[in-house]
């Protein structure tokens, strides 16, 4: 139930952050362009990170990624907040030129949209490679049927994540902090025990996927302890074991991955 509940808020965040863009897109240039993100992020770190975090996650001024879910904010607003602040708040104005706030709203907006409505710089064609051989990660996760398991199926991957949300997952799998299929060890009463993830659960019973991608339906009176992880079964070491243009030809591919085509 609970899980429904939160796919529906989801979808309509996403349908209200969908509209807002393609509505946005024709009128200022710099959203959705790669320099300008990269632009945007510098002035970022200069003038806001001090107070709303590196990443937009809040400290002194609120978390610029998740917002209200109701009130999903438009780049002209955005614009217009940075540009005179926020009256009587401590959230200042910046003196910058126009063009320069505008890029400081892409950046903001590209930690927030859809990858797949991103331009996300890379060799798709490489960072494929990586992901069905080298990385190891088609051992773990589908894509449009192929691979395996016990990973979430990353087919649409693209479409429900932002590029800053999929390079976390990938890099510190650990800090995320929300699995959607979490870590689980169960005993039973039996005596014998059964790792995997879990992917549903009622009071009375739980799906659990193991490794080598068979569903256990798990009835509760028969189990006598469960201990969900708090560590990612995904591997931590992607960071070292992946180069830097490696890692970035794999979050190219990775973003592509959305069953609507591209915005762009
Ligand atoms: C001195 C601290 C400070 C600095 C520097 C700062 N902000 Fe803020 N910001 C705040 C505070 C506090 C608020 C909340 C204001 C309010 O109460 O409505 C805020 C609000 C905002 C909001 C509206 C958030 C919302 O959900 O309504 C945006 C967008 C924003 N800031 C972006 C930026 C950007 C971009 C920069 C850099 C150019 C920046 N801020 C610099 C403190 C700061
Ligand atoms: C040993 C199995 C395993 C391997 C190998 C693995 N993953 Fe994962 N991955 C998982 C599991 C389990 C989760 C879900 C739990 C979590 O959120 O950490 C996950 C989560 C993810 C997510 C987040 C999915 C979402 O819904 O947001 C992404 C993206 C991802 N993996 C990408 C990769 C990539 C890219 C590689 C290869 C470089 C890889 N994984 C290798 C098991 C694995």
């Amino acid at each position: 139930m609970r899980k429904c509940a939160l796919f529906v808020a989801f979808a309509v965040v996403l349908a209200a952050q969908h509209e807002d863009k393609s509505e946005k897109k024709s009128k200022n240039p710099a959203i959705g362009n790669p320099e300008a993100i990269a632009a945007g992020q510098k002035l970022f770190f200069a003038s806001c990170a001090g107070c709303h975090g590196p990443t937009g996650d809040g400290g002194r001024g609120p978390n610029l990624r998740e917002r209200g879910a109701w009130h999903p904010m438009d780049d002209d607003t955005m614009f217009t907040i940075v540009k005179k602040g926020v009256p009587g708040a401590d959230m200042p104005a910046l003196n910058r030129a126009d063009n320069e706030i505008w890029q400081i709203v892409a950046f903001v907006r590209s930690l927030t949209a859809p990858a797949i409505e991103a331009k996300v710089p890379g060799d798709v064609e490489a960072g494929k490679q990586i992901f069905w051989s080298k990385g190891g990660c088609s051992g773990c996760h589908m894509i449009a049927g192929k691979g395996g398991f016990p990973g979430p199926d990353l087919t649409n991957i693209g479409g429900l994540r932002s590029v800053n949300e999929i390079r976390t997952s990938v890099l510190d799998p650990s800090e995320r902090g929300v699995f959607e299929s979490q870590p689980v060890r169960i005993t039973f009463r039996t005596g014998g025990t059964l790792e995997g993830v879990c992917v549903d659960r009622t009071n009375y019973a739980m799906q659990v996927i193991d490794k080598a991608g068979k569903i256990h339906r798990v009835d509760m009176g028969g189990v006598e302890a469960v201990v969900f992880s708090k560590t990612s079964l995904m591997p931590g070491d992607y960071k070292t074991r992946l180069s830097r243009d490696e890692l970035r030809d794999l979050l190219a591919y990775l973003s592509r991955q959305s069953v609507r085509p591209p915005a762009n």
